[in-house]
C-alpha cells in the first residue's frame, strides 16, 4: 500500500487527526493570547504583532504545556506585512481560523493611526487571508463602542467604503468627523468608536461574497469592557460608571471572552455568518450609550444636545 494510502486510512479511522494552521492576530496579549490558549493543541497556531518578545514569551509558556504555536511579527496597517503573514501561514499548512485581534484604543493611539491599525488593518487582514484560504473562518473583533455613537454622528457608509479604494481619502474623511466634538482627547475615543463600527460592517460586508466564493465564515464579535492590557490605564470615575451599566457590575476576564469567539469559530457553528455577538456584560442593551460616554468626558455640550 502506498503511503499517502496507508495515511487516508488511518485518517478514515480517525486514528491519527488532520492537523491545520490558525493565525492569530495580537496573539501576544489579552484576548489573542487566550484565543490561542483555547485553539486545539495539535494544531499549528501562529500569533503576530508588533513586538517578537511578548510573543516569544507566550509561545514558551504555552508550547510548555503541549501546544505548538509559533510567532511572527506583523503590523496590520502594513499590507505588504500582512501580505507576508498571510503566504507563511499557507506554506505551514492548511489555514481553518483567522482571528483577529490586533488593535489599539483611544488612549493608545492619535487618530490617524486608530484608523489605520483598527480599520485598515482590517481590511488588510480579511483580504490578504480570503486570496489564501479555501475555506475555514475570519472573526474580526470589533468593540461594544462601535454601538454607542448615534447614526447622526456616524460616518455614511459611502465614507467607509472608500477604505476599499481610497485609503487617504477614507482617514482624511474619518480623521474630520472625530473632530465633530471639538475637545481634546474626545477626537480619539470617536475615532475609535468609528474603526470599531467600521469593524462590524466590514465584516458583514465581506461575509457574503467570502462564503460563496470560498466557503470561508467571516463573522465578528463585539467586547465590552475587557480586562487585559489595554485598559489596565482605564481606571476612574469613567470605568467605573461603564461597568454600573453591566449586569454583573464587572469587566470581563479574556478568558471569557475568547470561549465564544472559539466556540462561534467552531464549525458546528457552520450557519453563524455575517453577524456579529456583542458580549458586553448587557452594557449596550441597558441603555449605555454616547451620552454616558460624554458624561465621561465632561462634555456638557453633547449632554445637553443629547
Ligand atoms: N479590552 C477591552 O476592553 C476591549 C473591548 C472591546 C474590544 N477590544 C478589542 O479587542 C482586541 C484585543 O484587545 P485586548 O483587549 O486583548 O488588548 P491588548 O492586550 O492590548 O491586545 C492587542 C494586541 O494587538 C497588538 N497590536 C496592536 N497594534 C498592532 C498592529 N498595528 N499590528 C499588529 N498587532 C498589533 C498588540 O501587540 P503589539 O503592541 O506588540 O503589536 C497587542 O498584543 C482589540 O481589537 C481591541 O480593540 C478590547
Amino acid at each position: 500500500m502506498k503511503q499517502q494510502d496507508s495515511l487516508l486510512l488511518l485518517l478514515m479511522k480517525g486514528e491519527i487527526k488532520m492537523s491545520y494552521v490558525h493565525v492569530v492576530t495580537g496573539g501576544g496579549s489579552g484576548i489573542g493570547k487566550a484565543v490561542a490558549t483555547m485553539l486545539p493543541k495539535e494544531d499549528t497556531v501562529i500569533i503576530t504583532g508588533r513586538s517578537l518578545g511578548k510573543l516569544n514569551k507566550v509561545a514558551e509558556e504555552l508550547n510548555e504545556n503541549g501546544h505548538h504555536i509559533v510567532t511572527t511579527t506583523c503590523d496590520v496597517s502594513k499590507r505588504d506585512d500582512v501580505r507576508k503573514l498571510a503566504q507563511y501561514a499557507a506554506s505551514l499548512g492548511t489555514i481553518k481560523k483567522v482571528i483577529h485581534c490586533a488593535g489599539v484604543s483611544g488612549t493608545m493611539a492619535n487618530v490617524e493611526t486608530i484608523v489605520r491599525i483598527n480599520a485598515l488593518g482590517t481590511v488588510y487582514v480579511n483580504q490578504e487571508f480570503y486570496k489564501v484560504m479555501n475555506d475555514g473562518v475570519i472573526c474580526d473583533i470589533a468593540s461594544n463602542s462601535g454601538y454607542i455613537l448615534p447614526n447622526i454622528l456616524l460616518p455614511s457608509k459611502k465614507t467607509y467604503a472608500l477604505a476599499l479604494d481610497d485609503e487617504e481619502g477614507f482617514i482624511k474623511k474619518m480623521a474630520k468627523r472625530a473632530k465633530i466634538m471639538h475637545k481634546e482627547d474626545v477626537d480619539v475615543q470617536f475615532a475609535y468608536m468609528m474603526s470599531k463600527n467600521f469593524v462590524r460592517w466590514y465584516s458583514s460586508q465581506c461575509a457574503f461574497k467570502y462564503l460563496t466564493n470560498k466557503k470561508i465564515r467571516v463573522f465578528s464579535v463585539s467586547p465590552g469592557f475587557v480586562k487585559t492590557p489595554m485598559t489596565e490605564k482605564e481606571e476612574g470615575e469613567g470605568t467605573e460608571n461603564l461597568l454600573t451599566y453591566t449586569a454583573l457590575h464587572r469587566g470581563a476576564e479574556a478568558e471569557e471572552i475568547a470561549f465564544l469567539i472559539t466556540s462561534l469559530a467552531d464549525e458546528r457553528c457552520g450557519y453563524f455568518i455575517g453577524a456579529d455577538v456583542l458580549v458586553d456584560g448587557g452594557c449596550v442593551n441597558n441603555s449605555y450609550s454616547m451620552m454616558t460616554a460624554a458624561k465621561k468626558y465632561d462634555n456638557k455640550s453633547l449632554i445637553e444636545k443629547w
